[in-house]
């Protein structure tokens, strides 16, 4: 999966960021001035709570888009993803179902990847997240599985080491009418708020602009999802 990128469109979003996010402190900054006055009435608070909760996911929205243009700020450096995914942990337990089960396989001595820190990070995280709301209701399997292995012929495999984290889950899986709109941006089936639809257009474009390849295969009760990153280009 590879996503196009013209620099019209980048400008486009990183403006529309910019400005989306001036306008919503100051939406932000004025409800909070007026939640200060201790004699508002109840309606009006949960009225001003809710207009507040608004403008928060807003700002989350508008940073999940930021995330998918090209990078004007990009920190390259060898990234060891092992330590990366075992530190976020705690984070995928706080969102795992009660019955799901979450094993995380990092093969010894992995290679770090060359990539930007913050935005691999977001890339596994969005992969783990979908396997996570995928196993949510049942007693699910998720696995995390980290290991060198190097891309499909068909791809320029230049340089010679990669790394592939590797995310299944024993899910319903994607059902096959919608398996050519899941990249698209905003498309969800989720019904929850914090569902944007943005999760796997941010991934691949991270995944673009790391050189890298997201593949994907999926059947009811197996679904996984591969990211495959190259480490730091040979110096000549
Ligand atoms: N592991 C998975 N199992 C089943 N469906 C998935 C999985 N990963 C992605 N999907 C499907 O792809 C859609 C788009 O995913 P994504 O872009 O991350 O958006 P979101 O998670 O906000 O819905 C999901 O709504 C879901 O239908
Ligand atoms: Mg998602």
């Amino acid at each position: 999966m590879q996503i196009e990128h013209s620099e019209f469109q980048d400008q486009l979003v990183r403006g529309l960021a910019h400005r989306m996010n001036n306008i919503l402190t100051l939406f932000h900054g004025y409800v909070g001035l007026l939640l200060d006055n201790k004699n508002l009435d109840r309606g009006t608070v949960d009225g001003l709570g809710r207009i507040q909760d608004g403008a928060k996911a807003a700002c989350h929205l508008i940073d999940r888009a930021h995330a998918i243009v090209r990078p004007t700020n990009v920190v390259w450096r060898e990234v060891q993803l092992g330590d990366f995914v075992r530190m976020l942990r705690p984070t995928f337990d706080s969102l795992r179902g009660p019955n799901t089960r979450l094993v995380i396989d990092v093969a010894e001595g992995l290679p770090p990847v060359w990539a930007d820190a913050t935005r691999v990070k977001s890339a596994v995280f969005e992969i783990v997240r979908n396997a996570l709301d995928a196993t949510f209701a049942t007693a699910g399997n998720i696995t995390i599985d980290l290991r060198p292995e190097v891309p499909p012929p068909s791809f320029p495999a230049e340089p010679a080491s990669w790394v592939a984290v590797r995310v299944t889950d024993d899910g319903p899986g994607i059902p096959a009418d919608i398996r050519n709109r899941i990249f698209q941006p905003f498309f969800s089936t989720k019904r929850k708020p914090a569902a944007t639809g943005l999760g796997l257009t941010v991934t691949a474009g991270i995944v673009s602009q790391h050189r890298g390849l997201l593949r994907y295969e999926s059947q009811p009760g197996h679904t996984v999802f591969e990211l495959l990153l190259p480490c730091r280009p040979e110096q000549a």
